[in-house]
């Protein structure tokens, strides 16, 4: 097969590339050579020297070399570079319902029952109803807002009963 790697002048990329030659394949490594280096090519193997963030780079890369399989190893692999510049929350979201919600999508239990009752139709419950997921997905969830209201000052202000008849009456009027 025709390979790319990319990364592939760095630590695992290169080793990457040896074993593929070993094994056959034509093999080419993509890299900016930021931290990896030349000399760690295989020598039967080509370096295309580009930023796998340069479109127009990779774009010639890819139609010249032609590759059959992309193996993609390159990365800035030091986090703190990303780190100062980026002020970052991460919102872990619960079930969030509410109007605009789409009816036909995997997530949103409330939106989906709401949809299927609308049209006279019963929710599936998957199981006996008792446990909290299906396969695949996780065995038990909790959700707690204590430490949001602790930390943040954030504590929901819609009670459940008035946000389901909020989202049952959007949900009739936009007919889904
Ligand atoms: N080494 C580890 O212990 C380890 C652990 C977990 C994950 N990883 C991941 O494995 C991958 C390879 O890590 P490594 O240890 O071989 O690092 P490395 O720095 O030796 O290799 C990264 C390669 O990517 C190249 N590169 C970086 N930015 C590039 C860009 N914009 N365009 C083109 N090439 C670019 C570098 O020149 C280098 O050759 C990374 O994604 C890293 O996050 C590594």
């Amino acid at each position: 097969m025709r390979i790319l790697v990319a990364g592939g002048a760095g630590f695992i990329g290169s080793h990457v590339v040896d074993r593929l030659v070993e094994l056959g394949h034509e093999v080419a490594a993509l890299d900016d050579l930021s931290t990896g280096q030349r000399e760690f090519i295989h020598r039967d193997a080509r370096l295309f020297e580009a930023d796998i963030t340069d479109r127009d780079a990779v774009e010639a890369c890819l139609t010249e070399w032609k590759p059959e399989v992309v193996d993609h190893h390159a990365a800035q692999i030091d986090v703190r570079h990303l780190l100062p510049r980026l002020d970052y929350t991460v919102l872990r979201y619960p079930n969030v319902y509410g109007p605009r919600q789409n009816p036909h999508g995997e997530e949103g239990v409330n939106a989906i029952f709401i949809g299927l009752m609308l049209h006279g139709k019963q929710p599936r419950i998957f199981g006996t109803g008792e446990q909290l997921p299906r396969a695949g997905e996780v065995q038990r969830i909790y959700l707690d807002a204590t430490r949001a209201e602790r930390v943040l000052g954030w504590r929901p202000r819609t009670p459940f009963p008035d946000g389901l008849a909020k989202t049952i009456a959007w949900s009739r009027a936009a007919g889904v």
